[in-house]
């Protein structure tokens, strides 16, 4: 007879069957970083989670590293916004010169720079507005620029999040030209006009000033879309893929999965990390039990890395239950 319960009965048993494992090195934990003077500024939907001017930053890269986190996603407040998000790409806006310090003062810290319109432009859409349309291509040529002048920063990876059709090819090729074809492109590629992103547009100022993000971020009740979403990206020359949100979306995770033979990267977003802080501060829920199920969940469903505000508090978890 066949009883499943024989490989239960002892912590080495199911140790030794456990079939998917959350890795401190497969986490890449999000920073936000402020233009500005000593700033370190609590984002309050996002407990736990601050602003950091660039001066003082190194406070929270000390933790991480410490924690044995190896990998960060880089996000930029800018101090001025403008209709085409100039700031994005100028070479002395705050990502370069944040990018700069940080491979100075951390050289074997991987550095992944999200590269975006939104958290510049005035009007908070993630490209070039024109008659109140986000135009495509005129958006393109300035994401391949805000990813050169990332990568001549020192950036180890290029993370476009923009949703534009043919930015991939675009910034792939820039990046060729730039002198910089080892530079990876990990892109967001199956990414939903998500509910999930309120925290993260309260950390960024990057809400858009009107209507919403439905014309380039996909509708969350399409599956197929995203398989060809995330070929065409490949077609283009994405070298890793990422999903995102990760909770409502582990049918995409595990589809890619199944179609792709590719890295991918959930992306642990914003709003998932609020819910569960939410839940854990009113003592409701097992804070470390959930989130360490909510990763290897990730992990099962067929994730290589994972994007995670969580990551620090993982790390440490992790620490924990290897002693
Ligand atoms: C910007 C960007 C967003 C996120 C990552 N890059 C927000 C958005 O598209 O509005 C969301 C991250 C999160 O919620 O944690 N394009
Ligand atoms: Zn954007």
């Amino acid at each position: 007879m066949d009883r499943t319960r024989r490989l239960r009965q002892t912590k080495e048993i199911r140790d030794m069957l456990r079939e998917n494992h959350v890795r401190t090195e497969e986490l890449i934990y999000p920073v936000f970083v402020a233009e500005g003077e000593n700033i370190v500024n609590p984002v309050e939907s996002m407990p736990g989670i601050c602003q950091y001017s660039v001066d003082r930053v190194n406070e929270e890269l000390d933790r991480v590293m410490q924690a044995g986190i190896r990998a960060i996603l880089l996000f930029g407040i800018p101090a001025h916004k403008d209709e085409v998000g100039s700031g994005a790409y100028d070479e002395n806006g705050i990502i370069p010169v944040a990018i700069r310090q940080i491979k100075k003062d951390y050289p074997d810290l991987l550095v992944i720079a999200d590269v975006c319109l939104c958290e510049y432009t005035s009007h908070g859409h993630c490209g070039v507005v024109e008659n109140g349309i986000i135009v495509n291509d005129k958006t393109l040529p300035l994401l391949a620029k805000a990813a050169v002048s990332y990568a001549k920063a020192g950036a180890d990876i290029i993370a476009p999040s923009d949703m534009m059709d043919l930015r991939v090819q675009v910034i792939r090729e820039a990046l060729d030209e730039a002198g910089y074809s080892y530079t990876p492109i990990m892109a967001y590629s199956a990414k939903f006009a998500s509910g999930y992103y309120g925290p993260f547009r309260d950390a960024a100022h990057s809400a858009p000033g009107f209507g919403d993000r439905k014309t380039y971020q996909m509708d969350p009740a399409n599956a197929k879309e995203a398989m060809r979403e995330v070929e065409e990206d490949i077609l283009e020359g994405a070298d890793l893929i990422i999903a995102k949100p990760a909770m409502a979306y582990m049918d995409i995770i595990k589809d890619i999965s199944n179609n792709f033979n590719i890295p991918i990267v959930a992306y642990n977003v914003s709003g998932e990390y609020a819910m569960v802080k939410a839940a854990a501060q009113n003592g409701w829920i097992d804070e470390k039990k959930i989130v360490m199920e909510n990763l290897v969940g990730m992990k099962r469903a067929g994730a290589k890395m994972i994007i995670t505000y969580h990551a620090v508090d993982a790390a440490a978890w992790i620490k924990e239950e290897e002693q």
